[in-house]
């Protein structure tokens, strides 16, 4: 099928979504200039994953891990949503409006989908614009300004930690289920930017084919999931997502 004819076929699928669930990854914040993490020259190609993203990694180096999570807050502190971000958010008006249901189920913990307007937004690994005790129940937001020290927590002075999913640890409960049940329910599910490997987000795409929904995936490369969904469309997610919702 020529990518024309797929183009045409995803915006048909996307055109009748009564309930749609969307899974993004960091390739959809790739065209706002935020890095990814597994392509050549990503994230984890110069950084070591169980020094950074890890609770192990954090207990033993707080410095080196707030440095590490200081450069990235400063790549997202002047990163701006692209045209992907914003169709998605243009998606979600029309179909509520339409008494649709939307759900945006991100991994990105960049804000971006926020900042473009999409509403209803589970993170389902946090936020680098937050912040958490390592030891008591103290969070708060802290947008995407400077911390270049290790901060302490204003109730019982232990480490603050970045609010994020880190490997190892559990998915924050109440964003999980909903992902859970917006898979299920929905009639189309789109994943967008995602290598499709880390789990248990991953597992959402199978969920939703499996409930019944068509699905459509938008990438640069291949992933494992192209071969099960019902439209895999090559290239980047800023072009083809204007493209698709119209
Ligand atoms: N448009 C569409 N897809 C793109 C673009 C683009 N402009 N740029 C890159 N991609 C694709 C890549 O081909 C790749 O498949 O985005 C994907 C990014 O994959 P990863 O770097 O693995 O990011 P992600 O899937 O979000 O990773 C999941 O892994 O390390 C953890 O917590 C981290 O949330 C992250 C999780």
């Amino acid at each position: 099928m020529s990518d024309e004819t797929l183009i045409h076929r995803a915006m048909q699928l996307l055109a009748s979504a009564r309930r749609l669930a969307v899974l993004t990854g960091a390739g959809i914040s790739a065209e706002s200039g935020v890095p990814t993490f597994r392509e050549p020259g990503g994230l984890w190609d110069t950084a070591h994953v169980d020094k950074v993203a890890t609770a192990e990694g954090f207990a033993s180096d707080p410095p080196g891990v707030w440095r590490w999570y200081h450069q990235r807050r400063r790549e997202m502190a002047v990163a701006q949503p692209n045209a992907g971000h914003v169709a998605l958010a243009e998606l979600e008006r029309r179909i509520i409006a339409d008494g649709g249901e939307f759900t945006l189920i991100t991994q990105n913990v960049d804000g971006l989908h926020a900042e473009a307007g999409s509403r209803n937004v589970l993170r389902l690994h946090g936020s680098l614009a937050y912040v958490r005790c390592t030891r008591c129940d103290f969070g708060r937001r802290v947008g995407m300004g400077p911390i270049d020290d290790v901060p302490a927590c204003p109730q019982c002075d232990a480490h603050l930690r970045p609010d994020v999913v880190w490997f190892g640890e559990e998915l924050p409960a109440e964003a999980w289920q909903a992902a859970v049940g917006a898979c299920e329910r929905c009639d189309v599910f789109l994943a967008v930017g995602t290598s499709a490997i880390v789990q248990p987000a991953a597992a959402l795409i199978e969920l939703a084919i499996d409930a019944g929904a068509k699905a459509v995936e938008i990438n640069l490369a291949p992933t494992p999931a192209s071969e099960t969904v019902d439209i895999a469309l090559q290239g980047p997610a800023g072009e083809i997502l204007p493209q698709i919702v119209q």
